[in-house]
């Protein structure tokens, strides 16, 4: 049995949902009138130019929400708060890595992003169009997405960690209009050279008309004439009025691509109002947010967790949200801490491979710190095993503080399963239970709800306001990647298994996909890139169990005729990688073999190639390996049986 925790007496008096029939009411209400619960929330929780027609259309697979309504995001999140006290309030605390800060008030926010639509206005782009935004953590990254909110230009952010050739598949998919993006950023002392990585990019790339640059780093950049912009050049003298435009709540506010269960990352489309509910309400349910905490997500706006928990969420909520630019471990172990200490952070929420990197760092680093302004810790990524949160839970809360791990995807827009912290009891490892509105389940492949406590599929009966409402210029994918193999339900791609009180332990993919330090990343993106690397024949990868990251990439890989030096090229191979789709996804492991293992229609069988990884203890980055024929051949047999 798992180690319970209730919430103590006191964080429930204050709490916004208290004890479990607070939370009890709410889910029943979600689940029997989802309808009348959700519209009442939109009305009162999001100012709307113009009431929907209906809460919810649902023709499957595609869902809508408040359509025929009008709204804007960048208006929610930045002009509703002018009118109150939250006016002088500080919207974006923002560190960089080299220790200077910036205090971004909402007023001051709204006249950034004003000033920002009507750049991009002055460059002609306008509703409909798509922008590629390309930068490190800096406060003009969530202006950036905010100004394309506000005209209704269809942002899609990049992390700024892909590689060049990453981000041209990015911007041809989309057809973006704009490149926006800094002349480099900082990470760990050093400049990531961004702009170069997007010149390099822009090759076979038509759309792209112009490239608006701004000035972090200060490095020389080549600008080219009529395409590349300076920033600060196009801000200059421009007008601080831009009125935000009235879009249908239907209207795809961002595009997020991620990884699938093939060589090609999916598009994801996030709509406007149903969205910005979903994180809306997560804010204050899940991390229970009032209006004097700090809330600090350690996320890039890169991934979604970025978006929705440092920009759309914490902003519409009223939040003031912290945004820290570089490395957690940078200059030292205790980054994080300090900066805890120094914001007073109230709401802290980082991922478990930072938990577990912090561990083996050694407790001298936070214990050197006061952090007792936090009331509430959260989690977010990966399954977190029971050991890490004990320690968060000890070490970084010391007993006080609860947490919320949090499970949703890119896909769901918003949280899914997580603890409500004023009413329900946590256990370690535990996402514990659905948030209102969320009819998630653990079923077999008939779609028929497994035993209390055996491992089944993770699926949603019902569309919720966040979910992606399609992939962008690809919906058939959409229903085949999330619909199909089991009918009528959302499929997430997860197995988990939910215990005798209901909760959910999510157990990890049961897919072709990884999750390496929290980020998605598809075995068949990386075969794909293996696969053009001339040396290499044929490749197969599989995630393997590591301490720190939950996942590492492991390669085997089959040579083409020739003379190679294992070691150079194992090497050149991890380069490669890193090359074609970004460092965060080099492997760690590349191991050489004469063929691979296939059945015998010619799929291979990444699951023996998973027993290999996880049960070999041959360590290093290159690895020969014998040839795996024998073996193939026989479980070959078994898997096709
Ligand atoms: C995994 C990140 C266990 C899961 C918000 C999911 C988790 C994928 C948790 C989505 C959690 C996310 N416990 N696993 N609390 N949160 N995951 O799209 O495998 O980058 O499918 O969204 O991360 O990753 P994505």
């Amino acid at each position: 049995m798992a180690n319970m925790y209730p919430p103590s007496p006191e964080f429930v008096k204050r709490a916004r949902v208290q004890g479990m029939e607070g939370y009890l009411a709410l889910y029943r209400k979600a689940a029997e009138q989802p309808e009348e619960f959700w519209g009442e929330l939109a009305e009162k929780e999001l100012e709307w130019f113009e009431k929907w027609s209906h809460v919810f259309e649902w023709n499957p697979p595609f869902a809508k929400w408040f359509a025929g309504g009008r709204l804007n995001a960048s208006y929610n999140c930045v002009d509703r708060h002018l009118a109150t006290h939250r006016k002088n309030k500080v919207a974006i605390l923002w560190e960089g890595e080299s220790g200077e800060q910036r205090q971004i008030s909402y007023q001051e926010l709204h006249r950034l992003v004003c000033r920002f639509a009507n750049v991009l206005k002055g460059r002609g782009l306008k509703a409909g169009d798509r922008a590629i935004i390309y930068m490190g953590m800096v406060p003009e990254l969530a202006v950036a997405l905010l100004a394309c909110a506000r005209l209704g230009i269809t942002h899609s952010v990049v992390f700024g960690g892909f590689s060049a050739e990453a981000l041209r598949a990015r911007i041809q998919d989309l057809e973006a209009q704009v490149v926006i993006t800094a002349d480099g950023a900082w990470r760990r002392g050093k400049e990531v050279r961004l702009k170069d990585a997007v010149d390099e990019s822009l090759a076979g790339c038509p759309s792209v008309r112009d490239v608006i640059v701004y000035r972090r780093v200060g490095a020389g950049v080549p600008m080219q004439e009529g395409r590349d912009h300076w920033w600060h050049e196009l801000d200059e003298g421009v007008s601080e009025v831009c009125p935000a435009e009235e879009l249908d709540s239907e209207h795809p506010l961002f595009v997020l691509y991620t990884s699938g269960t093939t060589g090609k990352p999916k598009g994801i489309v996030h709509t406007t109002g149903g969205y910005l509910l979903h994180t809306h309400m997560t804010m204050q349910w899940v991390f229970d947010l009032r209006d004097e905490d700090t809330f600090w997500c350690t996320a890039d706006i890169g991934w979604v967790t970025g978006h929705s928990y440092i920009v759309y969420g914490p902003l519409s909520a009223g939040a003031t949200t912290m945004m820290y630019e570089g490395a957690p471990d940078f200059p030292q172990p205790d980054r994080f801490w300090r900066l805890i200490e120094k914001y007073w952070v109230n709401i802290f929420y980082t991922s478990p491979t930072a938990i577990r990197a912090f561990i083996r760092q050694g407790d001298q680093w936070p214990n050197g710190h006061d952090m007792s302004s936090l009331r509430l810790l959260g989690s977010v990524g990966e399954p977190f095993n029971p050991a890490a949160w004990e320690w968060y839970y000890k070490m970084i809360g010391k007993e006080r503080c609860p947490i919320v791990d949090t499970w949703w995807q890119t896909e769901t827009g918003g949280i899914m399963i997580a603890p409500m912290p004023g009413a329900v009891p946590l256990k370690p490892g535990s996402g514990t239970l659905p948030i209102p509105g969320i009819l998630a389940d653990v079923v077999d492949l008939q779609g028929k709800p497994v035993e209390a406590n055996k491992e089944g599929f993770l699926i949603v009966r019902r569309p919720w306001p966040g979910i992606a409402r399609t992939l962008w210029k690809d919906s058939g994918r959409y229903r085949q990647a999330y619909w199909e193999r089991i009918e009528g339900v959302y499929l997430a791609g997860g197995a988990a298994r939910r215990d005798e009180d209901g909760y959910f332990w999510i157990l990890g993919r049961v897919d072709d996909v990884m999750n390496v330090s929290g980020h998605r990343l598809s075995t068949m993106e990386i075969e794909s890139a293996l696969v053009k690397h001339p040396a290499v024949a044929e490749a197969a990868v599989v995630g393997k169990p590591h301490e720190i990251t939950g996942q590492a990439v492991a390669c085997f890989v089959t040579l083409k005729k020739g003379n190679w030096n294992h070691d150079e090229l194992g090497e050149d191979l991890r380069k490669w990688v890193a090359h074609e789709i970004g460092s965060f996804a080099k492997p760690e492991q590349i191991r050489f073999t004469d063929s691979l293992p296939k059945t015998r229609s010619g799929k291979i069988m990444r699951r023996l190639l998973r027993e290999i990884v996880t049960s070999n203890s041959v360590t290093g980055d290159v690895t020969t390996l014998e040839d795996l024929s024998v073996v193939t051949r026989l479980s070959a047999q078994q898997d096709e049986d």
